[in-house]
């Protein structure tokens, strides 16, 4: 753990525990402060507890919920660079509430020592980088993650394939950690392409009564692994998602992950244009049919007409190995981009997607699963000699 953190807990023995957890491993500090009689005026507590500048305060436990609360509120107006972690016994209500007042996690006063360590080190990690942010301050934060955002206008292209698959082998290759953000909102299938079983979806986030945040956010995600979660599209493609919703989502997800995947809907549409404007790197991809082709050719152009001229481009083709007439070559030319990576055809992407298991896990060894791989080694700071030698950890 590094950073400084302040208890705000008449309880001795809570401190013991989290100092317990963490061991000789604290590269900060960890201050206890007594809030008995204080919590009455809430403006107060809130500018005393964040007087030392910490990086996170954990309220509780021995303190009431309500005003708990309060001063989390208070906080989170005046100093949004500091994460709160709540401590009291967790209810769903409490979650609820929880929530909307902008508490980043909630732990129980018995916590085990494990997940002591996971709360307060992943709300460190936030504030670090919110801090980090906030100087920058203005336009997308310097320091957030990579967003990558999968384009093809033709739908069936592989869009979904490739997403998942490239969020997968991101995260089980410890680049940090993986959002795959589904903004195909009418017919996204990301959700079955993993296995996943979502609770929430985007459009519940849309009516989150206290708005987008990241605690709101994290709490809806759905979460596949310690290191991959995935913010799926809505059950009915009636759900409307505004497009506010969308932008604040990505931008969160920018500071809270390493990496942010987007797939995309076929056609060029407003979330999809929002998602660019946020993108560090955009993938082309198409397969070798003249329309896709001519499709991806009209996107790069209009993209270069409204000024998308920042964000890296990458150039895939999927089924590559098609004898159709067209070669990748020629893709090449029509789109008039270089070809990064490029995936064959295999009977065992679909059986995959059907059984919500990703090729890159099922089939590791296959030549389609080497594909996906070497998109995502596109993204994998190392050298460009490296690059080709990028390949799925099998440690699941
Ligand atoms: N390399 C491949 N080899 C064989 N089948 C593939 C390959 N890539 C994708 N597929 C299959 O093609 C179909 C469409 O793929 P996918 O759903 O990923 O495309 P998409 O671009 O996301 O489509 P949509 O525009 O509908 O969202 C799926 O059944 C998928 O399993
Ligand atoms: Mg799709």
């Amino acid at each position: 753990m590094m950073g400084t953190v302040v208890l705000a807990t008449s309880s001795a023995a809570f401190e013991q525990k989290v100092r317990r957890a963490f061991g000789t491993s604290v590269n900060g500090s960890v201050q206890r402060q007594h809030t008995e009689g204080m919590f009455s005026d809430t403006l107060a507590v809130a500018k005393f507890l964040s007087s030392s500048n910490p990086d996170v305060i954990a309220i509780g436990p021995n303190v009431p919920v309500d005003l708990a609360l309060e001063a989390t509120r208070a906080i989170e107006d005046e100093r949004p660079e500091i994460g709160v972690i709540l401590v009291a016994e967790a209810t769903s209500d409490l979650w609820e509430q929880a929530l909307h007042a902008g508490v980043r996690d909630v732990l129980v006063p018995d916590a085990t020592d494990d997940q002591i360590r996971g709360a307060f080190n992943r709300v460190l990690e936030t504030a670090e980088r919110r801090r980090r942010n906030l100087a920058v301050d203005a336009g997308v934060p310097e320091s957030s993650g990579r967003v990558i955002t999968i384009l093809a206008p033709k739908g069936g292209v592989g869009k979904t394939a490739l997403a998942t698959n490239v969020a997968v082998t991101l995260a089980a290759n410890g680049e940090g950690r993986v959002a795959l953000l589904d903004l195909d909102l009418q017919f996204g299938d990301v959700a079955s392409a993993l296995g996943l079983e979502p609770e929430n979806t985007i459009a519940d986030l849309a009516r989150v009564a206290g708005g987008v945040t990241a605690t709101s956010l994290k709490v809806l995600m759905a979460r596949r692994d310690e290191s991959l979660y995935a913010l799926c599209a809505p059950n009915s493609p009636a759900d409307d998602v505004p497009e506010a919703v969308v932008d604040k989502v990505i931008r969160l997800l920018s500071e809270d992950f390493e990496n942010v995947v987007i797939d995309t809907s076929a056609g060029l549409n407003e979330a999809t244009l929002g998602a660019i404007d946020l993108s560090t790197d955009l993938v082309f991809l198409c397969d070798l049919s003249a329309s896709a082709l001519r499709g991806l050719r009209k996107v790069a152009d209009a993209l270069d007409s409204l000024g998308a001229v920042e964000q890296k481009r990458h150039f895939v083709v999927n089924r590559a190995d098609s004898k159709v007439g067209i070669t990748p070559s020629d893709a090449s030319a029509i789109v008039g981009m270089e070809v990064d990576a490029e995936i064959p055809s295999s009977q065992i992407v679909p059986l995959a997607m059907n059984y919500g298991n990703p090729v890159v896990e099922e089939s590791p060894h296959s030549a389609v699963a080497l594909g996906f791989e070497s998109v995502a080694g596109l993204f994998v700071d190392m050298g460009s000699d490296r690059k080709r030698g990028f390949s799925f950890r099998r440690n699941r």
